[in-house]
């Protein structure tokens, strides 16, 4: 199934990996904040969905009151639960939660929402996350990269030192059919254990603008705007319940 890597079962390999790169959880969620306040100053409630170990979370919930996660990886959710103890954090899936409660604000980050197989699928994402929101709430969906901006052949590789590890990563993106093949090694080293090899398949769906555009329309989301985030970057989408 999409979404179930390896690495989503090796959640401190995965953190360990994105610290070592720098990613900076707290400016990203102040800067997510802001927008969400923009639109509804009074939010009080914010729901992560695909939060993995719950970095951004634990940055909202100094803004948020009652913030709650859901993602499909126990042992992502086992960090987060670590890190957000008493949060509500979920099993489930983005195409199919029903957590019988609404929020003022959802999030779906680092380009998660990729992780369908078709249109009708990132429907049913967006379409979870709107029947999830209060009436005014705001939506943040970070997509995977546009069909129209789609590299193949694109190669990354990191290198990173965090507590007494030593992390390599890299990864290779090719287009198959209507999506990304990212493939990426990841060797891990520590002075007890040597060196471990294994190595990650993500299969993420490429989209158009206007298939996004008409997904979100389809879910029920009112007020879309797209915001550019930077070279590189796949942008954000920011939408409203009406
Ligand atoms: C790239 S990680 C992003 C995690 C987190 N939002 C962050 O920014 O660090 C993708 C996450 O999506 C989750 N995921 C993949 N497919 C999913 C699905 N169908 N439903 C819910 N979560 C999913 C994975 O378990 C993983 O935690």
């Amino acid at each position: 199934m999409r979404g179930v890597s390896p690495i989503y079962s090796r959640a401190e390999i995965y953190d360990a990996v994105y610290r070592g790169r720098g990613r900076d959880y707290r400016a990203d969620s102040a800067r997510l904040t802001a927008l969400v306040r923009e639109r509804n100053p009074a939010a009080s409630s914010l729901l992560d969905v695909a939060c993995g170990t719950g970095a951004n979370l634990a940055h909202f919930a100094a803004d948020f009151p009652d913030v709650a996660g859901v993602d499909l990886a126990p042992d992502m959710l086992r960090v987060a639960r670590e890190r957000l103890p008493g949060a509500l954090l979920h099993e489930g899936d983005m195409r199919s939660f029903e957590l019988g409660r609404r929020f003022d604000a959802v999030t779906c980050l680092f380009s998660s929402i990729g992780y369908v197989d078709d249109l009708a699928q990132l429907t049913a994402a967006l379409e979870r996350c709107v029947a999830h929101l209060n009436p005014g709430g705001v939506m943040l969906i970070e997509p995977w990269h546009f069909t129209e901006n789609a590299l193949s052949g694109h190669v990354t590789g990191d290198t990173v030192a965090v507590d007494g590890r030593t992390i390599s990563r890299m990864s290779h993106t090719v287009r198959e059919g209507d999506g990304h093949r990212m493939t990426v090694h990841y060797l891990v080293a520590d002075a007890a254990s040597g060196i471990d090899h294994f190595t990650d398949l993500h299969m993420l769906a490429l989209f158009s603008r206007a298939e996004y555009e008409r997904a979100f329309t389809d879910a029920g989301a009112a007020r879309l705007e797209f915001l550019d985030t930077g070279p590189g970057r796949p942008g954000l989408f920011v939408a409203v319940r009406p």
